[in-house]
């Protein structure tokens, strides 16, 4: 009997951190969370620096945006693609790249302001799985 509760408590250790290791592994590329109603996901990169949001549901459900706006000249139709490009970064969107072609002061708020609406941070990314995991907001 003894030796059950221990093989027991073992095996369950032992999925607690292959459940762990899977989340790292999956959170090292970035979240992909489909969104049936918009057709279209919400994205978190993580590369070069963890936890940036993009939201479907905000500039497509909330703002109005036509798909044509961003793809298939600023972004192709492939979550966390972008993120391979060595240029994916800030200087980028200052010169008017990727989220830079609107976030530039004029047509919305400028890349070089409001760092914590689009850097969610590893915080932010932790609740976004936690969200995904428990299938809650
Ligand atoms: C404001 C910009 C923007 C608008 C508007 C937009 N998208 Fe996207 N879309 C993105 C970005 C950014 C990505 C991710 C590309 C990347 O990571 O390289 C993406 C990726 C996608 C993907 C790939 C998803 C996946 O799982 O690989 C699909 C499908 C998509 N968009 C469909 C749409 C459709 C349909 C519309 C119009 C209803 C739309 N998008 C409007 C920015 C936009
Ligand atoms: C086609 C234009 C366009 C592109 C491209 C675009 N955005 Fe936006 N975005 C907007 C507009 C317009 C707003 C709303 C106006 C404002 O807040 O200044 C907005 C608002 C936002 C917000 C605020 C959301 C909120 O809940 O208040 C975030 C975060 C954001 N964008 C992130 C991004 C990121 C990250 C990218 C690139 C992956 C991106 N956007 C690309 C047009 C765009
Ligand atoms: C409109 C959305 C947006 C805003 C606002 C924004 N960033 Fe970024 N940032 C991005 C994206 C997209 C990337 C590339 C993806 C990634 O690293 O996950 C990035 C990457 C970075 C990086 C790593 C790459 C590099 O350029 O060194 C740093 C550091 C950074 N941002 C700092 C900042 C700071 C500081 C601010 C505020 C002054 C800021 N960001 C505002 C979207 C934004």
């Amino acid at each position: 009997m003894k030796k059950i509760i221990k093989i027991l408590i073992f095996l369950s250790f032992l999925l607690g951190f292959s459940g762990l290791a899977y989340l790292q592994e999956r959170s090292e590329e970035g979240l992909v969370i489909p969104n049936e109603e918009i057709g279209a996901p919400e994205i978190v990169y993580n590369k070069p620096v963890k936890g940036v949001l993009f939201s479907h549901k905000y500039h497509v459900g909330e703002l109005g945006l036509s798909c044509e706006s961003c793809h298939p000249k600023l972004f192709e139709m492939q979550a966390l693609k972008a993120q391979e490009n060595p240029d994916f970064n800030m200087n980028a969107l200052y010169q008017g790249k990727y989220c830079g072609a609107c976030h530039d002061g004029k047509m919305a708020f400028a890349s070089n302001t409001k760092c914590a609406t689009c850097h969610i941070g590893v915080k932010g990314l932790k609740r976004l799985e936690k969200e995904m995991k428990t299938g809650k907001k």
